[in-house]
Parts: C-alpha cells; structure tokens; sequence
C-alpha cells in the first residue's frame, strides 16, 4: 500500500503529464487498484501520443495498433520501475503513464491496441530502403547478425507472444530502440535484441529502420 502522500504525488505527476499533452483532458487518475475502462484511458491518457486507435501519426511515439497484447502486456510492465530495481525499459514518459496503472488496466489497454488494424508507415529516408532490405533478409554474415526476417517475419508481422510486429513502425522510433538495447536502457543484459544490436553499425540501424518502415 502507498503512502497517502506518495499517491497524491503520482497523481500529480500525471495530471501535469496529461496537462502537458491536451490541457482540456487533464483529470485526476483513479486510486492505485482501481480500474478504468480501457476505450476511457486511451481517449484520456493514450491518444495524445499514439492516437486513438494505436495508429501514431508523429515520429517520436509508436504505433501500437495491431501489435500483439501479450508484448504491448509486457513493455508496460518493463516501463515501471519496482522496489528499489529501476525499470527494465527506462523511459521517463512512460514511467509517469503506466505509475498509476494496475496490472488489469494494463491488460486491458493492451488487448485493446492488439486488436486495432495495424498503422502503415512510410521511410522517412526512402532512398535507404534497398540497403535496409539486404540487412532484413540477410543481415550481416561478415559480423555474424542475423537476419530480422528470421524473428520478424517476412511482412514483419513477428511471431506471437514473443517476437513482436515491426511493419509499419515509426523508422524514428525504431533507431531509437535499436540504440536502447546498445546502451543498455532496455530489457536487460542477455535478451534476444541486446545481444545482436551491438553486432550492428549506426548505418545498418537507420537502414534497416526505412525498410521496417514501409513494410507491410
Ligand atoms: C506523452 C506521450 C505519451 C503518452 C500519453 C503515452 N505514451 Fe506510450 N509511449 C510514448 C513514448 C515516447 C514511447 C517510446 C518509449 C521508448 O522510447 O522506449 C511510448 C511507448 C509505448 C509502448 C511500447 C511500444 C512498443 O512497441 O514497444 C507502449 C506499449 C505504450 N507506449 C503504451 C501506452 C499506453 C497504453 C498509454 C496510455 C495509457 C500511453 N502509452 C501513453 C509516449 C506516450
Ligand atoms: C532471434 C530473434 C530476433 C531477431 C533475429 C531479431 N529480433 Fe528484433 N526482437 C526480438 C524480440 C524477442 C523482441 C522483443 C524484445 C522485448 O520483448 O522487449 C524484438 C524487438 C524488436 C524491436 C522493438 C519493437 C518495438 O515495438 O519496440 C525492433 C525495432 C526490432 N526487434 C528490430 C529488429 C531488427 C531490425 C532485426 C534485424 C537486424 C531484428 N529485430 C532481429 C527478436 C529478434
């Protein structure tokens, strides 16, 4: 049980987080335990950033539509830090959203994004997209990554629960996640991504990124 005032803390952290991103929609979040309607958070809280069906129209948040609920599960509970362990995926944003959250909330919000149709996105560098083919089928047998496709899919669907949809996906957003699993800010030591990333040049990341991207 948190203590009164460390709650109302909370509270304000979000309050000020859902002020910062629509001024009109600011309101109190419910008690810890206490659960909302999923379709009511994501008018609330989520579609701000990612946009009401999970389809993200700005380069710096993903799409989440269409994504697998089990996955979507997982990284909201990466995001929240627990006695004294920092977070296994840190980011500050999304440490403030899922703080007020229950477990079912989370549940919840993520079964409804999984059955959202999925975004479709475009490069943001179109003429990198050949060379980020070759990485997604082939990888690299010079430094021994990988193919994506092997994970991933062809079409980039991935293969539920455990790899998850790529197709589509912000290339932004993409860089940036390849870059957490090199310096260590998501998931851990010893997982699947952060043992073959740092196998990867900063080309091959934004490449591989555009190619992603128009997948569909
Ligand atoms: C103020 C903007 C903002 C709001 C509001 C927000 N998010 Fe996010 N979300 C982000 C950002 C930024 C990231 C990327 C974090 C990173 O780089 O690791 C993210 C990432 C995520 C991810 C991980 C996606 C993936 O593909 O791994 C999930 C799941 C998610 N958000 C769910 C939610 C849900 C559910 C809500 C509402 C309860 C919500 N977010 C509200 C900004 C936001
Ligand atoms: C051996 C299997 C495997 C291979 C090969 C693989 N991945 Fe992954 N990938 C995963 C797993 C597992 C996750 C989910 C990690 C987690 O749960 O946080 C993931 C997650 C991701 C994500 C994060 C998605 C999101 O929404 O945040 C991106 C981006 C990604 N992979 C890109 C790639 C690229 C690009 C390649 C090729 C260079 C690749 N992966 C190769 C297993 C793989």
């Amino acid at each position: 049980m948190k203590h009164p005032m460390e709650r109302r803390r909370l509270s304000a952290c979000m309050l000020a987080l859902c002020a910062l991103a629509v001024p009109s929609l600011a309101q109190p979040a419910p008690e810890a335990g206490e659960s909302r309607p999923a379709r009511l958070m994501v008018e609330q809280v989520c579609a701000a950033c990612h946009g009401n069906t999970g389809q993200s129209t700005q380069k710096e948040y993903p799409s989440l539509a269409g994504q697998n609920a089990d996955y979507l599960f997982k990284q909201l509970r990466q995001f929240k830090a627990s006695a004294g362990e920092p977070a296994l995926r840190q980011d500050a944003t999304m440490a403030a959203v899922v703080q007020s959250m229950s477990e079912t909330e989370m549940r919840e919000v993520a079964r409804y994004f999984s059955r959202q149709p999925p975004a479709r996105g475009q490069a943001a560098l179109p003429h990198l997209v050949e060379a980020g083919k070759a990485i997604y089928w082939k990888g690299n047998p010079s430094n021994r990554l990988p193919a994506c496709v092997s994970c991933h899919r062809p079409n980039g669907e991935g293969i539920a629960p455990d790899f998850p949809r790529i197709a589509g996906q912000q290339p932004e957003y993409v860089v940036r996640q390849l870059h957490a699993w090199k310096s260590g800010t998501r998931g851990g030591p010893g997982k699947l991504m952060s043992l073959l990333v740092p196998l990867m040049t900063d080309e091959e990341i934004v490449a591989v990124a555009q190619y992603v991207a128009q997948l569909r």
